[in-house]
This record gives C-alpha cells, sequence and structure tokens, in this order.
C-alpha cells in the first residue's frame, strides 16, 4: 500500500488530495525537492541521500517565498524516514517533498496564505542513461534570470522553462537540453548541473550564472577535490567551450552523474564516458548504496539494525 504525509498524518496516497481552488496550484508558488533514496540488498537497508540538505533548502526557499512552515529539518527527515518505513520500501526510490499554499484564494502574492507541506515517493530507476550517456542541445530558451524567476530556488513555476527547453531537445531527437542563461554564458540542463573537462581541467558554472545551487554538484565537486585530487574552475562557461570540452557530464540527484557524449551533434571525446566522468561515478555509485565507509555520511539508513 501507498502512503504520503498529508496535512500533517501519514494517510494512504488516495487520501492525499488537494482541490482544484488550491492558491499554489495557479500561480506555481509551490517549493518541492527531489530526494533519493538507495535499497542496498546486501546490507538489507535503504539509504536516505543528503536527507538533511534537500530540507535546509526546501525550508529557506520557502522562508524566500515567505512560506512559514512549522517543522524544522530534523522533524521533515523523521517524518520522511517514517514514511518510507510505512510504505515498507525495499526498491530505489525518489522522494517529492512539495511546500504550497493551501489557500483556496486567487490573488498571486505570498503574504496572508497557509502554508502546508506534502511528501510522497515514487519508484524510480535511472533517469537518465548513466551507461551510454546522452545526447543534448543547447535550447533556444533561455534559463530565468535571477531577477525575474530565480533559478537557485525549485520553486514549481521556474519548471515550465526546463520544461519547455526538455520538450524542444526530446522534439528534436536529443535527451536532455543545455540552457545558455540571458547573457549568453551556460547555465544547467533542465534538472541538472553541468561539467566540462578540458585539457585535465574540471570547470562547472559558477552560482551567479543562474543556476540551482546543486546539491549532488557540491558532492561532486568535494570529490573531485578529494578523490581525484582536482580543482574545480567555477565560472562563467562560454557555449563554444562545451563543443570543445574533452568530457562533459551532468549531475542531480535524479541524474545521478550523467555523461554527456554528444552536443548539438558535435562528439565529444570518443563518444562515451570520459575517464574522470567514469572514476566520479564509480565512487558517486558506490558511496549512495553504502558501500564506502568515508562517505556515510552523505546517507541516512531507514530501517534500523
Ligand atoms: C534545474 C536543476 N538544476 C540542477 C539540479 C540538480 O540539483 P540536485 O543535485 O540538488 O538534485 C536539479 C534537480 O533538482 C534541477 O532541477
Amino acid at each position: 500500500m501507498e502512503y504520503a504525509f498529508f496535512e500533517g498524518k501519514i494517510v494512504p496516497i488516495e487520501e492525499a488530495k488537494i482541490s482544484i481552488m488550491t492558491n499554489s496550484f495557479h500561480y506555481g508558488t509551490a517549493i518541492f525537492e527531489g530526494i533519493r533514496a538507495y535499497w542496498n540488498e546486501e546490507h538489507g537497508q535503504l539509504y536516505l541521500l543528503f536527507a538533511r540538505q534537500h530540507y535546509e533548502r526546501l525550508l529557506q526557499n520557502a522562508k524566500a517565498l515567505f512560506m512559514e512552515l512549522k517543522y524544522s529539518v530534523q522533524e521533515l527527515v523523521d517524518i520522511t524516514l517514517e514514511l518510507l518505513r510505512t510504505c515498507e520500501i525495499k526498491e530505489d526510490v525518489y522522494i517529492r517533498p512539495i511546500a504550497y499554499f493551501k489557500d483556496l484564494k486567487l490573488t498571486p502574492k505570498l503574504i496572508d496564505y497557509t502554508p502546508e507541506i506534502a511528501i510522497y515517493t515514487y519508484k524510480f530507476g535511472r533517469y537518465l542513461n548513466t551507461s551510454k550517456g546522452i545526447r543534448v542541445k543547447v535550447s533556444s530558451w533561455r534559463r530565468n534570470d535571477d531577477n525575474s524567476i530565480p533559478s537557485r530556488w525549485k520553486v514549481a513555476g521556474a519548471y515550465i522553462n526546463s520544461a519547455l527547453a526538455k520538450t524542444e531537445a526530446i522534439m528534436a531527437g536529443y535527451d536532455e537540453a543545455v540552457l545558455l542563461n540571458g547573457d549568453g554564458f551556460v547555465s544547467e540542463g533542465s534538472g541538472e548541473n553541468i561539467f566540462l573537462v578540458r585539457n585535465g581541467k574540471v570547470i562547472t558554472p559558477s552560482m551567479s550564472q543562474h543556476i540551482l545551487e546543486g546539491i549532488t554538484r557540491k558532492a561532486v565537486i568535494n570529490l573531485i577535490n578529494k578523490e581525484l585530487i582536482l580543482e574545480v574552475e567555477e565560472r562563467s562557461v562560454a557555449r563554444s567551450e562545451l563543443y570543445l570540452a574533452d568530457e562533459i557530464f551532468m549531475t542531480g540527484t535524479a541524474a545521478e552523474i550523467t555523461p554527456v557524449v554528444e552536443v548539438d551533434n558535435r562528439k565529444i571525446g570518443d563518444g562515451s564516458a570520459g575517464d574522470i566522468t567514469s572514476k566520479l561515478q564509480d565512487i558517486y555509485f558506490k558511496a549512495v548504496r553504502g558501500y564506502i565507509d568515508r562517505y556515510k555520511s552523505w546517507l541516512t539508513p531507514v530501517y534500523e539494525k
């Protein structure tokens, strides 16, 4: 049986319903997160990945939208653990917390409304092809500007931009889009951050390039520093640099670490995952399933042992 956390309690998923009059449904003012939990058959354990970091981001984003949620980070982590246990999850899942204004009123504003948070789980395997890699297209759509709808916030309405870019890419026969920002520099994918390798240097668009401050991005920068003993250049990246890259990969909770093997019909490297990308994937996929002790701090075990 599937359950959700809805209006303060865990209920069967069928009972977790909102009205069509719900304010955030109309104005895209919901704040959401995507969290993964990885099942390890050998350990008989489900590992929740970066739970605190996701709820910290959610509460910070909510605060920016004057959405005063009555839960702390720890309470939200605990509710998620309880939900996963109630659903008796023993496979890889995606967890979707979503905070919204529940009022049945029609003014697009952020104050004098009542915030609510719902959490549910979603069966989820690979989002993109992490083994063969993906073909991407530089989108004709520009990334939301920080002074219009900040990409830094995981706010529902901002994802119109992602949906337009992703749809355009799929309809043109690609797997994913890369969006340039208003200044014409590379920002990110529709739901992923992006990294390039050029002449042994790892480069990623800096935080001021109208990107989401990805939790996986941060973890991967840490892996690059600590495991590969390489620095990461965080700076503005020109579109033309993509075509000259030796390796490109995308990061995200859903995308994990996905090699990009083609950009706008130009092959990247030899058309398969490069060395740095493969090394990072190897460490990341072991770490998220609880196989690397020094990265156990990334994980919250769901079941007591
Ligand atoms: C637009 C966008 N960029 C980047 C990411 C990657 O962020 P994270 O690593 O925190 O999942 C996501 C996914 O949440 C996203 O939607």
